[in-house]
């Protein structure tokens, strides 16, 4: 068994882990992690630049990376995708979809078209099937594997300006809990994360330009409204991304082989359970 620096066995040693989003806030995050950890990686997503850093600061730990553009919302492409990663390293052990996009949030319903509001809904709920359902295949012939789905604490919140964010949260956990039902009879579990806002993700996440949206139309600077999130929490702080990273890492490893159809909590106490 490989130990890391500074010792420790390896979380992810020989396992192969494809990431959709792999160029975005928490994928190039969790890249990292599952590199350090021993993994072989398959980055995925939109701009290849994004990708091609990930890629380079999760080969920085010696990890075997490839990286790929593939439209996360395009089946077909998905497919691809997943039959070329399993013909080159023969197995998919872990599949993290952290796929992330700009939508409407902060906006009253009367304010909000149909079309904002089916935005993140469609949107989160397709990649997640879309993703799901090509790796589903080779980890039921294998009879093994670990799905990763991303939710927010919106599945949990009331108040105004949630509803797109909230029935997208919500159906994306209710969606991991069913397919945790499904699959667990061939060994595949399935994991979702609900971290609240990470305030280091800003730089580089979608919800910098979301957030201070909602900021702005509430007249409230952005430094203002983040700490509006941070008094909703029990430890006085927002989440950081290797909290996330790490997290994630753990439940893909044979170290949580009985975690199956969870929604991890990782909102700094913003909501208890
Ligand atoms: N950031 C937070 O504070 C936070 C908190 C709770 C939950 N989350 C959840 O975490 C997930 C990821 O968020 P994030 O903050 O890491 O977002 P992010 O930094 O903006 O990264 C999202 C990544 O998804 C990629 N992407 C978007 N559409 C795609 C598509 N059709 N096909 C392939 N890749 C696509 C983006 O590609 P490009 O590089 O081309 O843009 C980007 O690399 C989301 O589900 C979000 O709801 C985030």
């Amino acid at each position: 068994m490989t130990k890391r620096d500074g010792g420790g066995a390896m979380l992810l040693e020989d396992k192969v882990a494809v990431i959709h989003g792999g160029g975005g806030s928490i994928g190039s995050a969790a890249a990292r992690v599952f590199a350090r950890e021993g993994a072989r990686l398959f980055l995925a997503g939109r701009s290849l630049p994004r990708l091609e850093a990930a890629a380079a600061a999760a080969s920085a730990h010696g990890a075997e990376v490839s990286v790929a553009v593939v439209d996360a919302m395009d089946q077909d492409a998905v497919d691809r995708h997943v039959a070329e990663v399993t013909e080159a390293a023969g197995r998919i052990d872990v599949a993290l979809n952290a796929v992330g996009f700009d939508h409407v949030q902060g906006r009253a319903i009367g304010d909000t078209s149909l079309e904002e509001y089916l935005h993140p809904v469609t949107g989160y709920l397709q990649t997640n099937f879309v993703t799901a359902k090509a790796v589903s295949r080779p980890m039921i012939a294998q009879g093994s594997g670990v799905i990763l789905t991303i939710s927010t604490p919106g599945a949990r919140l009331t108040g105004r300006g949630l509803i797109g964010n909230a029935a997208q949260s919500a159906g994306l956990e209710g969606f991991s809990r069913a397919l945790a039902g499904e699959l667990g009879p061939a060994g595949v579990r399935v994991v979702c994360v609900r971290p609240h806002a990470m305030s280091d993700a800003l730089e580089t996440s979608y919800t910098s330009e979301m957030f201070g949206r909602i900021a702005d139309d509430s007249g409230t600077p952005m430094w203002q409204w983040l700490d509006g999130l941070v008094g909703m929490t029990l430890l006085g702080r927002l989440p950081v991304l290797d909290e996330v990273a790490e997290y994630l890492a753990f439940a893909a490893s044979d170290r949580a082989g009985s975690m199956t159809g969870a929604i991890a909590n990782l909102s700094a106490g913003a909501l208890v359970d």
